[in-house]
């Protein structure tokens, strides 16, 4: 089978890096790709992840059995749906589904009915009628744009000022455009943060282990979000023995509803959960892996990931059982300075070789691009150095004397990793 990978980060080269040890796949293309993935021996390809179009032309004239989507915009796009006419298996969710993520207001409606806990949100695209609520209600308030905004469409306002600038940014000077027309204004949840990412077949939903992103810059989580700065399996506030029973809560109850309105959900369905005092509320949902959180995550599955897809796609995962190491995976993002906000291009990456000797650590590219013959970035994410250890303390060992045998010129790390739980 031939495979098609669509996206250019760290997380797409794990998804091609873990696909190319399936027995089932002779040969892999990422759209675009980066210098990891022409390192796992894939064919880069010249397409940008939201040409549908020429991703759909491209795998029906080379024959490709299976079309992995990274990111989330190809998906809200409607990629599954033009692979689906045109007989191409793909592992995501059509665009219908896809707009658990695409809109927050969706994905809260679809909670309402399918009794998931959430937080308490209204729904505004009126200035006005933003006024009133933030009139009525208690600080700190969280202001979110409804469409996508790369992340940065979460607001955490302390007072009635701070929320009525957000909305205000939003609704009436067009602050992330389409996708602040509409705004919630939502009750503001207190606790820690994890993870779960289910593999769903329309159905049938498998758990993975739990994960734990680190989304500011800086560390002791200061300074701007970002995509994410580092990630690792398992998080000990979610154990493997709760994960079937938070998935019955925060997930299943999602395929329900999906599969009612006659769109199941197939692909990754991943739940950003608050651990409040009351139990586990959602925080938002994601249609697909997310990155860094894919990169620990595909270094602890045993299973074949192509063999797994398919049966994602053909509705028979109640058979499939997902295995994990019992080990813990970690990894470290190194970025640009200047990320997340513009950074430049093209430093060399030195250090590469002595990184990846060491055992149990594998080096993923988030933004790299090989330049005669030089691999440089090109990214803010430049890598994401990941390992694995015996239990998260030597996971994150490992991955730190890693990331010390690297230089790039003019770029940072997080040096705290996984050392909140620690
Ligand atoms: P989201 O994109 O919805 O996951 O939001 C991004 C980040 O904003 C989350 O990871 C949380 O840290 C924070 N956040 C979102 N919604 C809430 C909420 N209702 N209460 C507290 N923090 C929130
Ligand atoms: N790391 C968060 C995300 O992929 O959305």
């Amino acid at each position: 089978m031939q495979v098609l990978v669509v996206g250019s980060g760290g997380r797409e080269h794990a998804l091609v890096w873990k696909l190319a040890q399936s027995n089932l796949v002779d040969k892999i293309f990422a759209a675009p790709g980066n210098g990891g993935t022409l390192g796992e021996g894939a064919t880069n390809v010249d397409l940008k992840p939201n040409d549908l179009d020429g991703l759909v032309k491209f795998a029906k004239d080379q024959g490709i059995g299976l079309v992995v989507p990274g990111p989330e915009l190809p998906l809200t796009l409607g990629l599954t749906d033009l692979c689906l006419a045109n007989n191409l298996p793909c592992f995501g969710p059509d665009k219908y589904a896809a707009t658990l993520e695409g809109s927050k207001a969706f994905a809260k409606e679809v909670m309402r009915k399918a009794h998931v806990p959430t937080a308490q949100a209204t729904l505004v695209s009126e200035l006005d009628v933003a006024k009133q609520v933030l009139a009525k209600s208690n600080y700190p308030i969280v202001i979110k744009a409804d469409g996508l905004a790369q992340g940065k469409g979460v607001l955490i306002c302390q007072n009635a000022a701070e929320a009525l600038d957000a909305v205000t940014s939003m609704l009436s000077e067009g602050r992330f455009g389409q996708a602040g027309a509409k705004v919630l204004i939502e009750e503001c949840l207190e606790g820690q943060e994890v993870s779960l990412l289910c593999i769903c077949d329309g159905h049938v939903a498998k758990p993975m282990p739990s994960a734990q992103d680190h989304k500011r810059a800086f560390d002791n989580d200061m300074g701007l979000n970002t995509g994410g700065m580092g990630a690792y399996s398992p998080c000990p506030l979610l154990p493997d023995s709760d994960l079937e029973q938070v998935a019955k809560l925060t997930i299943e109850p999602i395929l329900k509803v999906m599969a009612e309105d006659k769109h199941p959900f197939v692909g990754v369905l991943y739940a950003g959960l608050m651990l409040t005092a009351t139990g586990p509320k959602v925080l938002e949902y994601n249609v697909r892996f997310g990155d860094p959180e894919c990169q620990p995550l595909l270094m602890r599955l045993k299973n074949d990931l192509a063999q797994v897809m398919l049966d994602a796609i053909h509705g028979r995962l109640s058979q499939t059982k997902l295995e994990f190491t019992a080990e813990s995976a970690l990894g470290v993002v190194v970025a640009k300075d200047g990320y997340p906000g513009s950074y430049s291009k093209g430093a060399e990456i030195l250090g590469l070789s002595e990184a990846e000797k060491l055992p149990l650590v594998k080096v993923f590219h988030s933004g790299t691009d090989l330049v005669d013959a030089k691999l440089v970035s090109s990214g803010g994410r430049i890598l994401c150095v990941t390992a694995l250890g015996e239990n998260l303390r030597a996971a994150q060992d490992h991955a730190y004397e890693a990331v010390k045998k690297i230089a790039i010129d003019k770029s940072f790390y997080r040096h705290d990793i996984g050392s909140k739980v620690l």
